[in-house]
Parts: structure tokens; sequence; C-alpha cells
């Protein structure tokens, strides 16, 4: 997108708007979305976990919930078009069930076709102690037919070794990899960059978006955008439409905006969707801050807080710190 750009956003569908933000319950605006329009939906939806703005139910009720909202969603998708389901655990009592699992059955029932179970790893979080820390969640990509959209070139990430050869047949000698870089594959971290000069070979995780992150609002579990712009990106192609029912404060709407994609969004909460809207303006006028897809992880190495304190390295107890002195 270019920067000042006009956006037309209305609070319903319409075949023209730029950007639609309907506040109200997703399978009422999903419901008004023509049939075989969208080529995207991107979406983290309620977890289940009793956040602020959910109720904590049984997981059976959960899934009967969610099972009325999704054949209606992959009606709602053009035959080239993908989903993107991003999700974590429901845990009750300490016992884990993995919300992936009992989406993969939904989506398989609508006919769908699972391309990626993505892992996307960030490093903060809760601390368990009766488990270990979860530290992932994972995107199901399903596209409705094999007639999907798939844009490697726009989400390639450097090789680590772009000068490896082909060590035998008859490409023997000439350089393997592709001079737009390496598939990012399906554990989603990004090459790091070494600004000055070269790529580097270390890897980065797109980090979740936690108290010091330049995108945090109020929201207590909001998708880094550049994590749904390599979504945008690879499945889709300029102008296609880009929908997140649960959207939040509409970080997948900001990522299809500054890719010139149509974008529409849904949410319950009145302060949520004010929020998104604020957003998409700043980003209308290029006041928005985003971290650009791409930016290495900042590694606070010299910093205090990454120093091992000295009470730990006196401490009898501390098993683990006193080797390090
Ligand atoms: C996990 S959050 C998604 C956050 C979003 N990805 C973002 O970047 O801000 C789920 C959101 O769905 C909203 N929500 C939950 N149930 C809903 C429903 N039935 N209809 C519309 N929104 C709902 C919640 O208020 C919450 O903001």
């Amino acid at each position: 997108m270019t920067e000042n750009q006009d956006l037309t956003i209305s609070d319903n569908f319409t075949e023209t708007s730029d950007v639609v933000i309907y506040h109200g319950m997703a399978i009422d605006f999903v419901k008004s979305i023509p049939e075989k329009s969208i080529d995207l939906i991107v979406a983290s939806p309620p977890y289940n976990t009793g956040k602020e703005y959910e109720e904590n139910v049984s997981i059976s009720e959960y899934v009967r919930e969610q099972e009325e909202i999704i054949p209606l969603m992959c009606k709602i998708m053009k035959e080239t078009g993908s989903i993107c389901w991003q999700v974590g655990n429901y845990v009750s009592h300490g016992e884990v069930f993995p919300l992936d699992i009992f989406y993969y059955k939904m989506f398989k029932d609508q006919g769908m076709y699972l391309r990626n179970r993505i892992v996307w790893r960030f490093g903060h979080g809760l601390h368990t102690t009766n488990r270990f820390s979860g530290r992932y969640e994972t995107i199901l990509w399903f596209s409705k037919s094999d007639e999907y959209i798939f844009n490697l070139d726009p989400v390639r990430v450097p090789a680590k070794y772009p000068g490896k050869k082909h060590s035998k047949g008859p490409q023997r000698g000439q350089i393997s990899g592709n001079p737009k870089g390496k598939n990012p594959s399906d554990y989603w971290e990004i090459e790091k960059r070494n600004w000055i000069s070269e790529w580097e070979d270390g890897i980065w995780e797109i980090p979740n978006v936690k108290a010091h992150h330049i995108e945090k609002t109020i929201h207590p579990c909001q998708f880094p955008v550049e994590l749904v712009e390599r979504c945008v990106l690879a499945l889709t192609d300029e102008n296609g439409r880009v929908l997140d029912p649960y959207m939040g404060v509409g970080s997948t709407l900001l990522a299809a905006i500054l890719h010139n994609r149509k974008a529409l969004g849904s949410e319950k909460e009145m302060q949520y969707v004010e929020i998104a809207k604020e957003r998409i303006v700043q980003l209308a006028r290029g006041e928005l801050r985003t971290r650009p897809l791409g930016k290495p992880i900042y590694e606070p190495s010299t910093e205090n807080v990454a120093k091992i304190p000295d009470e730990w390295i006196k401490d009898a107890s501390s098993i683990y710190y006193q080797d390090k002195e």
C-alpha cells in the first residue's frame, strides 16, 4: 500500500469495500458473505481458555460451537482459496487437548485438503510447573481444492549455504539452490540477517506479541502482523479477499491491507473493533508501527537481564548456574 491511501471501510459486506469491519458474532458475518468470494481465511479462534472475552466451556461444547461455523466458512471460500487456522492447546485440570487435532477432523469433514501443519515457535509465555512450558502453536493450512494459490517467491528466505553445489548427476558442480532463496519450511522461523554485510546462518523466530513488542495493544493474544503477512503473500494474489472472522484488534486485516488485498473481519467486543479501526487508519496514514517481515529477533546478550545473577552463582541450590561461573 502507499502512504495516506484512502481506503473505503464499511460495517457490512459489500463487493467493493477495501475493508469491512463487522461488530458482532462471527457466524452472523460469515452468513452475510456470498458463496465462493473469499481467497483466504486467517484466524486464531477463541481457544476456550477463559480469557476475558471467552467463556470456559467443556471441550465437547467448544467443538460443537465451532462445528456450526466451519461449514459456512468453507462455503464462502473460492475454489482456489485457503484457510490458515492458528491454535494452541486447551488445558483442563492439567490435561492438554491440542486443538488442531479436533479442528483437523472438522475441516476434513468439509472435504478440505491439509497442505501444511505449520509449527510457530516463540520465545515467551507462561512458565508451567507440572509439565514442560508450551512454546509453540500450530497453523493448519487447508486448501479447498487442488487448484489452490501458492506463491513461493514472495516468502522465500535466504539459503543457509547459497554456494552449495550438486555433488553428482548431470548437474554436478553447478549451484544447487535458488538465487531467490529457499522455501521457508513448515517450522516458522526466518533466517537471521546480518544487516552489515551478509546473511548469517542463524535462525530467528517470529516473536509473539508480548509487553515490549511494538505492535502490542490491550488485546491479550493478538497476532504478530508478520505471521499473517507470510500467509497473505503466499496464498493470495493482489486484490484478493482476506477474512478473519475472529479479528481481535485487526492484525490479519493490517497484513492484507499492507499487501493490497481486500480485508474483512468480525469481532464481538466493541473495544477491539475500535482499536482495529484505529490501527487501520494509522496504517493508511503511514503512522502504524509493525514489526517488518524478516527483521531479526532482539538478542539481549549484553543486557543486565541476560546475565546470571550473582546470588545464583553463590547459591548452593543453584545446580545449573554454579557451573557457569
Ligand atoms: C484469539 S483472539 C484473536 C486475536 C486476533 N488474531 C488479533 O490479532 O487481534 C479471538 C478473538 O475472537 C473474538 N471472539 C470470540 N468469539 C467470537 C465470536 N463468536 N464472534 C466474533 N468474535 C469472537 C474475541 O473477542 C477475541 O478478540
